[in-house]
């Protein structure tokens, strides 16, 4: 039985309601997973982040990062990078890191977004192939290191059974998974999820770094003798994964964080990089007023190094969690399913960034290396992706 005290102090009775429609087993179920809940740290996630949400408006401290610019590069340059890049993956001094743990719902395609084809041609079957032509150019099957979440971790697992790895060696690569946390109704209350369990959704991308260590993928990089982890997003079809200039600039430069960005478009809903507090970070478009986004010459593409010393040392440090409001199935009042807008909370893994004691970043450009696929029509969608991959002959 639910303890209505406890729930009504909390905002959350309506759960007694629920329960009144259910099962035993179901509300056994139901109590059992409200006991393992920290209703007092939701109540304040929801304060914090929705009843008093704040943009970031003084961006007086809020300056430019350091930038080195790709197409600047002289040609003995790149040659320099790519050369030190090939010997250092080589010698086994990358991983990379993949984050699949999203739920894609703009994208509203029921599978794991890296299972969506465009062209016969899957997301994650785009990338692997990236690591295969690096096997054959270094010899070397970096290990591959894949976050999926609860929603998606057994179709992505049979999905790359089924593919037969894509030719890759199974033994490279690595599949973990991802925490959940609750979502909420925009009244701040628990909701039920379409089998009647109380909603959660994967704790966004930052909880990529803890759920690493918890499944001792950290340990083995670390044992193995990597120095570097690169990390990139599902849904840049355009992504360069582990390209040896990127991961020769990396290993030259020696960071503890190295990013790609690109020229921001103005008005581009993409998350700016910058510097504040002689600490280079992230500033999601949602967060920032648009006139100050346009400020900026960087945007963000997921597309980082890390330096696995660096990420070792932090890596029980606090994320902040950020909402996202996202349309979400649920039960309604009589357990009927309904499609609302509903509140997630995410970590983002470039918070960890505060931690961080160097960083550099390479802009590369747009048209070669940034192309998200994350509606279904429009903007970024499977059309402009579809265009993109055809032009740089990707498919
Ligand atoms: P997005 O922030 O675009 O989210 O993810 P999404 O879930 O894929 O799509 P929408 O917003 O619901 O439409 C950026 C990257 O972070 C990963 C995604 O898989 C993608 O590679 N991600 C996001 C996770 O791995 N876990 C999360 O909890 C959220």
């Amino acid at each position: 039985m639910l303890d209505k005290k406890t729930l009504e102090k909390f905002n959350q009775e309506h759960l007694v309601e629920f329960e009144k429609l259910m099962s035993t087993n179901e509300k056994e179920q139901l109590s059992e997973k409200i006991d393992t809940l920290n209703l007092a740290e939701i109540e304040k996630l929801y304060n914090d982040l929705y009843v008093n949400k704040k943009m970031i408006d003084d961006v007086s401290s809020v300056n430019e990062v350091k930038y080195d610019v790709k197409a600047s590069l002289s040609d003995e340059d790149i040659e320099k990078y790519e050369s030190i890049g090939l010997d250092a993956i080589r010698q086994g001094k990358f991983a990379v890191l993949l984050m699949a743990g999203g739920q894609g719902t703009r994208l509203g395609y029921k599978g794991p977004k890296g299972s969506f084809e465009i062209e016969d041609v899957s997301l994650f079957e785009i990338q692997a192939k990236q690591l295969l032509a690096l096997k054959e150019q270094t010899g070397q099957f970096v290990d591959w290191y894949i976050m999926t979440s609860k929603i998606n971790d057994k179709e992505t697992q049979l999905f790359f059974e089924s593919k037969n790895y894509f030719g890759y060696d199974k033994e490279h690569v690595h599949f973990f998974i991802q925490d959940n946390i609750v979502a909420l109704s925009e009244e701040g209350k628990l909701v039920l999820d379409t089998d009647g369990n109380i909603l959660e959704t994967p704790n966004g991308n930052g909880g990529v770094f803890k759920s690493l260590e918890k499944a001792g993928y950290l340990k083995e990089m670390t044992d193995s003798g990597v120095s570097y982890v690169f990390l990139n997003n599902i849904d840049n079809v355009l992504v360069k994964v582990l390209d040896p200039l990127f991961a020769g600039y990396t290993y030259h430069n020696d960071m503890d964080v190295t990013t790609k960005s690109i020229q921001p478009k103005h008005g581009e809903s993409v998350g700016r990089l910058v510097n504040t507090n002689h600490k280079d970070t992230v500033l999601e478009y949602s967060e920032l007023e648009p006139e100050i986004a346009n400020e900026f010459n960087n945007a963000n593409i997921g597309v980082h190094s890390f330096k696995l010393s660096f990420i070792n040392d932090v890596v029980d440090n606090a994320l902040p969690y950020h909402l996202a409001i996202k349309k979400l199935k649920q039960l309604d009042d009589d357990f009927g399913v309904i499609e609302q807008p509903t509140l997630k909370f995410e970590l983002f893994y470039f918070d960890i960034f505060q931690y961080a004691h160097s960083f550099t970043t390479l802009q590369v450009p747009r048209e070669e290396e940034f192309s998200p696929l994350k509606n279904k029509e429009g903007k970024d969608s499977v059309e402009t992706a579809t265009a993109d991959l055809k032009r740089m002959k990707m498919i």
